[in-house]
């Protein structure tokens, strides 16, 4: 007990207070997308490239097929076969930790129902790509959001794939904006389905890059910045963790852990990931979580046209629940 509590005082110590030297004019921003080819939707790989010789493990379009059924049907993640380089060098790495020779083995562990191995295979095979403030038209929108309904409730927020967690923090630091207090009447429930990304989310730990393009003075309200062994790294200030219950949420499955009714249900580039049958359940399954004028919102190459019965556009990617719908009053 009390080495974990001599750890956790200087990894404390290791944090100071941002000063206008993190974000320095004349640091440039990384020059990419936020967005990478497989979100685009176009193909990683030509699929006309003949198969790489030579690997350390063979490995079949069988194995390839079994891999795409066993991750659809757990989390709804729809592999093309596009994506079979990925999917082979992702899961190699699980073979040589568990010291394995061929991918049938591999999935043999599986098929037994091995629970650790179905954590780390489903964690292999998300993407995790994220951003603070990604998609900035949002946050503003769930700004006026949330002041128009706060007053006789305490607002409940839902990040429903908040992945590392840059989302609920960019939402934490709105609304600590919005109210103009660190103890906003706001509660956001942030969940994913990867258990390595949500523990990194809890963290709350960076890469100092990753807020390089974030304005100074966001960056000194809200990040402390770190020293010694934490040098290159800043932290999200324990007043905006406070804001956040982070916690494992697979959306395919039939019982969801949070309770709504929700002011809000950020639920970004997850869907691009599912099919419009799976999507469908889900957004069927949001109706009732959101409160009345509750908003969705997704991200910018998600449409749910086919579900207009359920949501209408209230703006860019961000939907309302039509009256046919229904919801929570
Ligand atoms: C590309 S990230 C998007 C992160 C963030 N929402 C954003 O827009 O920046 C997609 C996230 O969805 C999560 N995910 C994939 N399948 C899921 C499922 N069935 N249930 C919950 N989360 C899932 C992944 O683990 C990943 O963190």
């Amino acid at each position: 007990m009390g080495r974990v509590l001599r750890q956790a005082a200087r990894r404390r110590s290791e944090f100071r207070e941002q000063d206008e030297s993190v974000a320095a004019p004349g640091v440039t921003p990384p020059a990419r997308s936020d967005l990478s080819a497989a979100a685009r939707g176009a193909p990683m790989f030509d699929l006309n490239l003949p198969r790489p010789e030579g690997r350390e493990f063979a490995f079949t379009d069988h194995d390839f097929q079994q891999i795409a059924r066993m991750i659809y049907e757990h989390a709804g993640i729809s592999l093309s076969a596009s994506k079979q380089e990925m999917v082979y060098s992702r899961l190699a790495r699980r073979l040589r930790v568990r010291g394995l020779q061929r991918f049938d083995d591999y999935l043999e562990l599986l098929a037994g129902g091995d629970e650790a191995e179905w954590e780390a295979f489903t964690n292999s095979l998300t993407t995790n790509l994220t951003a603070f403030f990604r998609e900035p038209h949002h946050f503003p929108i769930l700004a006026e959001h949330a002041l128009a309904r706060a007053g006789d409730h305490r607002l409940e927020l839902w990040c429903a794939a908040c992945s590392t967690g840059e989302e609920p923090y960019s939402m934490a630091m709105t609304m600590v904006e919005t109210f103009g207090t660190y103890s906003p009447p706001v509660h956001i429930v942030a969940t994913d389905l990867d258990t390595q990304v949500l523990a990194k989310a809890r963290e709350g730990v960076y890469a100092l890059e990753r807020v390089e393009r974030m304005q100074p003075e966001r960056l000194r309200q809200f990040f402390q910045r770190g020293t010694g062994s934490r040098a290159g790294m800043v932290r999200v200030r324990p007043e905006l963790q406070q804001l956040i219950t982070f916690s494992q949420v697979n959306l395919l499955h039939r019982a969801w852990p949070v309770r709504g009714p929700f002011d809000a249900i950020f639920c970004r580039n997850v869907m691009i990931y599912f099919d419009k049958k799976t999507q469908r359940g889900i957004l069927e399954r949001f109706v009732p979580l959101l409160r009345e004028e509750g908003l969705l919102f997704a991200g910018h190459s998600e449409s749910f046209q086919h579900a207009a019965d359920l949501f209408r556009p209230r703006g860019k990617t961000v939907y309302e629940v039509t009256r046919a719908g229904g919801r929570h009053g």
